[in-house]
């Protein structure tokens, strides 16, 4: 069989070419990193969970009309996705204080937002995607004002739907990241949702307890991250449908 030609690899995921032009294979890895890769590991099954919880996401996003670049799920570790043009912003969505937000305004961790709040870091690991206005994003043409109001809308869409999927299996969404990319039909360009959902990307934590559901377990050394992603998606009914629950029980079920 042809080996596949690599396109990029990432941190957590790598991405080779797909079987017709404009598609893309994304493989999950279980490599796990934090603080800009300075602290690493590998945590095995994350990638299958990811993948997993990433079409999960995507599918419900999709049909809901949310456009994103998920195709299909190919196997364990793999996903069919649309090949985009990746916009170099990140995108963060907060509903409550949490990390970098809270050290940086003086906000104590967990108090609800008077509103979702929408920033942009300048997707660029070198310099530590740093946070930027929409003036950088604008005068160094990284997206259009047209675009702004397209990721503004988006990234509002996909919080509703988070925070509700969420909250319905006792989870609180409190912030979270998406990247958008671009394709083109013909003339005619739009964005959609690409990259990943997961937990590796959302801050989620228990409603009655608190307790962290998320990439935050390996950042902050608070147990076994394979354990919390799998509740996650034992909760969601995603996966594996022999998943036990967490030590503490939850109401749901
Ligand atoms: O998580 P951290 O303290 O590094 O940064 P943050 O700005 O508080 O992150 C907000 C949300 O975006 C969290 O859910 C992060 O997991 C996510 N994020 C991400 O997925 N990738 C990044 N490069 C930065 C943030």
């Amino acid at each position: 069989m042809a080996r596949r030609k690599k396109i990029y690899e990432g941190k957590a995921k790598i991405l080779y070419e797909g079987p017709e032009p404009g598609t893309i294979v994304q493989y999950f890895k279980d490599d796990a990193t934090a603080f800009n890769a300075e602290k690493k590991a590998v945590i095995e099954g994350k990638g299958v969970l990811n993948n997993r919880l990433s079409e999960f996401f995507m599918t419900g996003l999709g049909q809901i009309g949310v456009p994103n670049h998920f195709i299909k799920r190919l196997n364990m570790r793999e996903q069919l996705v649309r090949q985009v043009e990746i916009v170099p912003l990140e995108i963060i969505v907060r509903n409550y204080a949490a990390g970098t937000m809270s050290k940086r305004l003086g906000i104590e961790e967990g108090t609800q937002l008077p509103r979702p709040i929408v920033e942009y870091c300048y997707k660029d690991d070198a310099l530590g995607d740093p946070l930027v206005t929409e003036e950088h994003i604008a005068a160094f043409g990284w997206a259009s004002q047209q675009d702004m109001d397209d990721i503004l809308s988006l990234a509002l869409r996909v919080n509703d739907f988070l925070s509700g999927v969420m909250m319905a299996v006792g989870i609180r969404l409190v912030d979270f990241k998406i990247e958008v990319g671009r394709i083109f039909d013909g003339d005619f360009q739009r964005l959609i949702i690409a990259d990943e959902i997961s937990p590796d990307s959302c801050r989620l934590w228990d409603i009655e307890t608190g307790q962290k559901l998320d990439k935050d377990v390996f950042r902050r050394d608070l147990g076994d991250l394979k354990d919390a992603y799998t509740e996650v998606a034992r909760r969601l009914g995603v996966m594996p449908k022999n998943a036990q629950p967490m030590t503490k029980p939850t109401l749901i079920n």
